[in-house]
């Protein structure tokens, strides 16, 4: 394939040389003519393990060429790769000039431009970026709309510095955030070697991808500083530790807990989150990112109480009690605490959980009931369907069967449906009632 890329940095420098060392012939682009001269010479503008040999291959075999002439790259190719950097300004803002300046000149090359022309970005940018600022660009200065004659998609770059040609030929993904059929098709003719899952979403979804991998990411390194410098201060050897943590891969190095869903509580996060924040300050060892756990969950319990509260529904039907499904452990249930909240707004609370059966529950769990929570007893209905009947706002914390049999069937247009469970058939639900705010 004729491929041009923009931008000749960490992330298009790589492309140019792994997809010219593929045999496709590129074009790379760039303003900053240091690096069209070093590459011209068959030297690296940039410094990784294996680059300064490939670059040197590829430019000899004269499957490379380099210019600043953007129009010149555009009608000389099929597909562009979009490279360049998207820099953070002072207040964490992505300054976006160099794409936007692109954008205007891509825009102008397509303009006198008849065949099939695909536009990639790689950059990475926020949400909304590609439709919102770099797509109207180009369709202006093109004087066409992206579908008539060229396409405009999305495909996050997951290649780290250090490593970069090992990533780019083994990444962990591959996601084209795409529209257009023929945009699809032309990255999978030049992605489909890839042994790694690929993957089609809209474009905004994997723009947002790419913040959610780097966030992620960044919270796991300082998670695991977190808990060295605890066992540090304790005389615990840290790497035995997260070594041992590591190799739960049911728990803990897995999709367990990585899906949105309501706060957490029960009888042990809670309280051993505390435990360990406990020691940590009595052993004068800062943790910002533990302690921002608590606040976190805690925003996250608010987050639920204001959206149904938003809603100015008087009655609420409460679907799920206890902290988690199969459970009738209340101790700690942020369900348990919404519905708290609700009935000191003066909310008409009816709850539906079958797990909890207020006559029958003994030890600490009933203690906990007659002591903290008396009057639950008589919010409790032992069918779902009263609960969705009598109420405005239906809080869905559970997922069962029964539950969704009763949502599908007594469901109505003018229900508010908070939905904490990810409920099967969501999309369908979705037309049932009034909307799911969640
Ligand atoms: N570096 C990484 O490991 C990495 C990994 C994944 C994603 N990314 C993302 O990829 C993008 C590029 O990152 P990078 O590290 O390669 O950036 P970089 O700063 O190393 O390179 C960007 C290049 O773009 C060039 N440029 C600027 N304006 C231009 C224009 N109008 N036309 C042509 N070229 C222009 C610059 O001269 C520079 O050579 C960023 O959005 C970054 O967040 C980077």
């Amino acid at each position: 394939m004729r491929i041009s890329i923009f931008g000749l940095g960490y992330v298009g420098t790589v492309s140019l040389a792994c997809l010219a060392r593929d045999g496709h012939s590129v074009i790379g682009v760039d303003i900053d003519p240091g690096k069209l001269a070093m590459l011209r010479e068959g030297r690296s503008p940039i410094i990784e393990i294996g680059i300064r040999e490939l670059v040197a291959d590829v430019v000899a075999s004269g499957r490379v060429e380099v210019t600043d002439d953007v129009a010149a790259a555009i009608h000389g190719s099929e597909l562009s790769f979009v490279c360049v950097g998207t820099p953070a300004r002072s207040n964490g803002s992505q300054d976006l000039r160099a794409l936007e300046r692109l954008g205007v000149e891509m825009g102008r090359a397509l303009a006198t431009k008849r065949a099939g022309h695909v536009i990639v970005v790689r950059s990475t940018v926020l949400p909304g970026t590609v439709a919102g600022v770099f797509t109207p660009l180009v369709e202006t200065h093109a004087g066409r709309r992206r579908g008539d004659g060229f396409d405009i998609c999305f495909q996050p770059e997951f290649l780290r510095e250090g490593s970069s040609i090992r990533d780019y030929d083994a990444p962990p993904l591959s996601v084209i955030g795409a529209e257009s059929e023929h945009a699809v098709h032309q990255l999978r003719q030049l992605f489909d070697k890839l042994s790694c899952h690929s993957v089609v979403c809209d474009i905004r979804t994997a723009e947002m991808l790419k913040y959610a991998c780097n966030a992620f990411h960044a919270l796991k390194i300082s998670f695991a500083n977190e808990v060295g410098r605890i066992c540090q201060a304790l005389d615990i050897d840290a790497h035995a530790v997260m070594d041992l943590v590591c190799m739960d891969t049911q728990l803990n190095i897995s999709t367990a807990y990585l899906k949105p869903g309501f706060a957490f509580g029960g009888s042990c996060l809670p309280k051993d989150l505390r435990a360990l924040l406990h020691v940590a300050a009595r052993r004068d060892v800062d943790v910002p990112v533990l302690s921002g756990v608590r606040e976190s969950n805690e925003t996250h319990l608010r987050h639920g109480i204001h959206t149904v509260l938003a809603t100015g529904a008087t009655s609420v039907g409460m679907l799920g009690l206890s902290f988690k499904a199969g459970t009738d452990d209340l101790r700690e249930s942020p369900l348990l605490s919404m519905a708290e909240h609700f009935v000191g707004k003066g909310l008409k609370v009816r709850i539906y959980d079958p797990e909890v059966n207020v006559s029958r529950l003994v030890g600490a769990n009933r203690r906990y009931i007659d002591q903290t929570i008396p009057h639950i007893g008589s919010l409790m209905c032992a069918e779902p369907g009263p609960v969705i009947d009598e109420s405005e706002v239906l809080v869905v914390g559970l997922r069962t069967p029964a539950v969704v049999s009763e949502l599908i069937a007594r469901c109505r247009q003018d229900h508010v449906v908070v939905d904490l469970v990810n409920l099967p058939n969501r999309e369908h639900l979705r037309g049932q009632y009034r909307g799911v705010c969640w």
